[in-house]
């Protein structure tokens, strides 16, 4: 067995380890382990040896200092298994042991590459865990410790994915000494509303004033309550239609997170109408193009009222992408949170620009003749965007 020791102290000395997976379980014992696996892991003090073993319906772990490593290494080998299979950065090993414990090692090409050795590789948030938040445990996302409530982990998801959205804009705001004015609208019980100003004034130190606007009363007396209670003394709520929204003469940035059907279409055309360097909306449900789209070409899709729907939450999103071009606007729609969550996971982010594609405009056109539609945006903006589509 000495050779099995020459090699393993060889690896893992250079640092070259990927994984070595042991098997064939010299005597069988059902309530023993079947199985370890070995992968280098780097913890706070240095590089460790991860032992997992697995067993018949669970697995364990073990972390072990290199030495340590190679002496256990050695012990399964000897004891328990007779085939080792080592996958290293210089070569791949299969250490196969007789009965009577001869050693065989084979050795072949590198098969695999070594990956992010950092054992907590979870992803760096905007706004982390584990340290007790305010915003975040006054709304329920963490408890006191700052841990995230289980059933709160893809709230705490989306919240630091919608800031990392708005941290790649932060450079289109030009506020000119008024302070950012932000609206965000059908702010609902606003866990992003909180967690822009948070971000914004907190973290980033900006001076913002946030509005919220909701047609739920209890909602934005709710909201207005934990901005008190906070100290969030420039965001504030308000009952409203967005459409009807009026009293804000310039508008940095327009926030619309799952706003109902053509509320969207509304907060977007507001967004138009103010100017503002940035727009980020995730439409929700969609119902007003669903009954205009025909185009016989499409029959096969426009047949099966489920595809319909999706095909109609498409068209509705290209347009509004396509109209907000058209205005003006840089515009990119991005996968907001996973699929696995919910299909309503478009992003539409705007960013004021000078340059209009050119092809905008005609895309537009032949677009809106293949599916027959006049959308609520190209109403909403009416002269406005005529001008555009006409000069
Ligand atoms: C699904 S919630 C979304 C809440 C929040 N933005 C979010 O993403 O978590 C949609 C909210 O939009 C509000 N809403 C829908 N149509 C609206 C309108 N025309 N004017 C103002 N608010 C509206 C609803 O009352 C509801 O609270």
């Amino acid at each position: 067995m000495e050779n099995v020791r020459e090699l393993m102290e060889q690896i893992i000395d250079a640092g070259t380890l990927i994984d070595l997976v042991l098997s064939y379980v010299r005597k069988k014992d059902p309530e023993g382990f079947q199985k370890v696996d070995v992968r280098p892991v780097m913890l706070k003090d240095g590089l460790y040896y991860q032992f997992t073993y697995h067993y018949k319906n669970k697995a364990t772990h073990e972390n072990m200092a290199p030495k340590d490593a190679v002496d256990k290494i050695q012990d399964l080998l000897g004891n328990y298994f007779r085939q080792g299979q080592c996958f290293t950065r210089e070569g791949d090993y299969q250490i196969l042991i007789s009965k009577k414990f001869k050693v065989n090692i084979l050795k072949k090409s590198p098969t695999k590459t070594m990956k992010d050795l950092s054992h907590n590789r979870r992803k760096k948030y905007i706004i982390p865990e584990n340290i007790p938040n305010p915003f975040l445990i006054r709304l329920g996302v963490m408890n006191e410790k700052g841990k995230v409530l289980a059933n709160k982990y893809d709230k705490f998801r989306q919240i630091n994915r919608f800031l990392e959205m708005v941290a790649d804009v932060i450079p289109a705001l030009e506020d000119k000494g008024e302070g950012l004015q932000i609206v965000d609208f059908g702010c609902g019980k606003s866990y992003l509303t909180f967690a822009l100003y948070h971000y914004l004034t907190e973290i980033l130190k900006l001076r913002a004033n946030i509005t919220g606007l909701d047609l739920k009363k209890d909602v934005v007396d709710h909201c207005n309550e934990i901005a008190r209670e906070l100290g969030y003394g420039n965001l504030e709520f308000f009952v409203g239609d967005i459409g009807q929204f009026q009293g804000k003469e310039r508008v940095h940035m327009v926030v619309s997170l799952h706003a109902c059907d053509t509320a969207t279409d509304a907060a977007l055309v507001k967004a138009v109408e103010w100017g503002a360097d940035v727009i980020f909306s995730v439409p929700c449900c969609q119902h007003e193009l669903l009954p205009q789209i025909h185009n016989e070409v499409m029959g096969p899709m426009e047949k099966h009222g489920i595809i319909k729907e999706r095909l109609s939450s498409l068209i509705t999103d290209s347009i509004r992408a396509n109209l907000l071009e058209i205005m003006g606007y840089a515009t990119q729609l991005l996968e907001f949170i996973d699929m696995e969550h919910t299909p309503k996971n478009i992003l539409i982010r705007a960013v004021k620009s000078d340059r209009i594609p050119k092809s905008a405009v005609e895309e537009y056109k032949r677009f809106k003749a293949f599916w027959q539609i006049n959308p609520y945006m190209e109403r909403a903006l009416g002269e406005k965007l005529q001008k555009r589509l006409q000069g």
